[in-house]
């Protein structure tokens, strides 16, 4: 389809660990980017979240699988080509403090990638920096302060307008509202919606909660053990059918519950990466299970036109 920008096209990642066994972060993870939406990626700690975020930021190669964008596989990219790759895809963190040179201006904060790929003038630093603050809602005359003179949704709000100096087709976010309260989260993701219109921006927003993503996300993936276990349109998330999904659901949605309506819960514990269980990843936690998902492990395939389920079982939700 030539609305897909980016492939991730089974991404495998495998750290050595001690005694010469292999965690497995991201297994086979399969899944498209179209043009100017946003795909959520949501699961527990631990589930390979910001892994695949390195592998899709050239910031960590996969052990296996393609990354393809802009009719590249990113993955092989090396050298100069590599460094060039950043203008078009760039990232905003969970805390931006720490990717902030603390003694640098915001001025000088926000403009560094143009200064870096020698797109600016030294004398338009200080006007591009006053538009680009505009443009994410702040102050133009916040280019005089430093970092810790903001609080952590103005701070955030730098890094969006750090990110978008460049006008990438792409900006990959990790967690990045995790850290503010649940109002000021709401305004930055306003604020990402609104650039997403004027700028045509797409967005890989990653987060381990899915009330959130579902505010505002085209697509959703659910991640779980370093596999994708459901993929499915946002505005079709109720009708998600992985058992995991579900019970997800139910927690996010328990508010609206009547007091004295049973909830479940999810039993068990997430297995060790290291000590995975046989056939099902989700196996010893789902209230499903049955004989064939120990034996056989669960292809993710599509169940319905643009939705991925991967279990033997899909609960019907009809
Ligand atoms: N460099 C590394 N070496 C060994 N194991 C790693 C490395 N980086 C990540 N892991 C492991 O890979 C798995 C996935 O980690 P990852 O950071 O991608 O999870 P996450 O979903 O982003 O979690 P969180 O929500 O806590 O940020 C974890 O079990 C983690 O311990
Ligand atoms: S494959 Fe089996 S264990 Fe895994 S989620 Fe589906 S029903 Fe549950
Ligand atoms: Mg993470």
């Amino acid at each position: 389809m030539s609305d897909i920008i980016m492939s991730v096209e089974n991404l495998t990642k495998k750290f050595p660990v001690d005694g010469g066994k292999f965690l497995t972060a991201c297994d086979n993870i399969t899944f498209n980017v179209r043009k100017g939406e946003t795909v959520g990626i949501v699961g527990e700690s631990g589930c390979g979240k910001t892994t695949l975020l390195k592998a899709i930021m050239n910031m960590q190669s996969p052990t296996s699988g393609k990354i393809m964008f802009r009719g590249k596989d990113i993955t092989k990219l090396t050298g100069e080509e590599k460094r060039q790759n950043y203008r078009h895809i760039q990232m905003v963190f969970q805390d931006p403090t720490a990717a902030f040179n603390p003694k640098m201006k915001i001025r000088d904060i926000i403009c560094e990638p143009l200064i870096n790929f020698d797109l600016i003038d030294r004398s338009d630093i200080d006007s591009k920096a006053r538009e680009l603050l505009t443009q994410v809602d702040l102050p133009p005359d916040f280019v005089d302060r430093y970092p810790h003179n903001m609080s952590g949704g103005q701070r955030q709000r730098v890094a969006i307008a750090r990110a978008i100096a460049l006008e990438p087709e792409v900006i990959a976010c990790d967690e990045a509202t995790s850290a503010l309260d649940v109002s000021v989260q709401d305004t930055i993701i306003k604020l990402l919606v609104k650039l997403q219109r004027e700028k045509g921006i797409t967005y890989i927003f990653i987060c381990h909660d899915l009330a959130l993503v579902s505010m505002f996300s085209h697509r959703i993936a659910v991640m779980y053990l370093g596999n994708m276990m459901e993929k499915i349109d946002g505005d079709k998330l109720k009708s998600a059918r992985h058992p995991y999904t579900r019970a997800l659901l139910k927690a996010v949605f328990s508010t609206e519950q009547a007091k004295n309506q049973y909830i479940e819960i999810l039993p068990g514990e997430i297995p060790s990466p290291l000590d995975m269980p046989s056939g099902c990843p989700f196996r010893n936690r789902c209230l499903n299970c049955q004989e064939l998902c120990a034996k056989e492990k669960p292809p993710f395939r599509e169940i319905e036109a643009n939705h991925f389920v991967a279990c033997h079982y899909p609960i019907d939700i009809a």
